[in-house]
């Protein structure tokens, strides 16, 4: 019989999380990658990755081809249009951001099925899966738990929640009527992350970009207006610990997952907080105010912090970033060296 290729699947290769994903696997060693995005991969990636494909994740046709070539174990589900960018074309977002996941459910289940064990499928999930109506309420939440205020106001929130939910369907639901038990399900984790700031990328189309939009723009020398209010506060970490994150949860022993769904946050500085520390990296840098009410409003709707104990409890989840070392250790000196090659 033709011999398909064991490979780790990574869908939406090219964005932030794909890139710093990558790496990590690609220092693992373990398996072949098959990265997929609607885009070229990234040259600095080609060589790391066995396999490339430029496709959609809704062409059914593109998933089925894959499949005739690939044995899949562990699937990486990255791809999505963030919460800026889905509020442009909402429908368009559901398509991508939920309909792509059922694909690669069905994907997983199938393969599942081929080889015997359960495919093994993270998904990042979001804080924007949750919904503060006002800032007093907010306030007063602080550091909510997975189950509390999950009513987001925006597209994206709505697609990862509800994704969240199928992920558990998959997991332990799926077919429940067939005469067959068939229990090759699928092995769902799924991480809510906060925002993101990598010293390497720069995100497109996220609510949370203010803050790695500020400090990049110091790094060149380019003036930044924010697009949020000095006061605002979400949870964010630095991006070796979101990869770290979700290495920790996929190499976790599932006798002691409590949960398809873990928060995680590592700091939760105010944008002014942040500001400071980049004049302070970059005393020529030229922060200016300019909310959009539009933006600021899902900010506002999204949780001070987030109560990680499930997270620390079940796969050791401990980031090793606190904000002034991500700023000292993570983001300066690597931020200042890309801009002066470039
Ligand atoms: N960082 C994402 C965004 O802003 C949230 O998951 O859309």
């Amino acid at each position: 019989m033709l011999s398909r290729r064991p490979v780790i699947l990574i869908t939406g290769a090219n964005g932030e999380m794909g890139h710093g994903l990558i790496h990590q696997l690609a220092k693992e060693g373990q398996y072949d990658l098959l990265a997929i995005d609607i885009k070229e991969l990234d040259e600095s990636l080609i060589p790391l990755t066995a396999a490339r494909i430029v496709g959609d994740i809704l062409d059914q046709r593109l998933l089925e081809r894959l499949v005739s070539e690939f044995e899949i174990h562990t699937i990486f589900h990255l791809a999505a249009l963030l919460s800026t960018r889905s509020e442009f074309s909402p429908e368009t977002a559901h398509e991508v951001n939920v309909k792509g996941t059922l694909n690669l459910l069905k994907l997983a289940v199938e393969q599942s099925r081929w080889h015997g064990k359960k495919v093994k499928f993270l998904f990042p999930s979001s804080i924007a899966i949750y919904g503060l109506p006002d800032l007093a309420t907010k306030r007063q939440a602080g550091r909510v738990k997975e189950n509390e205020w999950n009513l987001p106001t925006t597209m994206y929130g709505c697609n990862k929640l509800y994704c969240e939910q199928l992920g558990r369907y998959y997991a332990r639901h799926y077919r429940q009527l067939a005469e067959v038990d068939d229990k090759k399900g699928v092995d769902f984790r799924s991480i809510r992350f906060p925002g993101l700031v990598s010293a390497f990328t720069v995100p497109s189309g996220g609510t949370s970009d203010y803050a790695p939009e500020m400090i990049h723009a110091a790094a060149k020398g380019e003036a930044y207006s924010s697009f949020v209010r000095p006061d605002s506060r979400i949870s964010f970490m630095a991006m070796p610990d979101a990869i770290t994150a979700l290495m920790q949860l996929r190499n976790a022993d599932p006798s002691r997952l409590t949960s398809h769904v873990y928060n995680i946050a590592a700091f939760n500085p105010s944008a002014e907080e942040f500001a400071t520390l980049v004049r302070g990296a970059f005393p020529k840098a030229d922060i200016s105010w300019n909310p959009d009410l539009r933006r600021q409003g899902i900010v506002d709707s999204w949780p001070e912090d987030v109560d990680d104990t499930l997270a620390r409890r079940d796969f050791d989840f401990m980031p090793a970033y606190d904000l002034k070392r991500a700023f000292e250790e993570y983001l300066l000196p690597n931020i200042r060296q890309r801009y002066l090659r470039s």
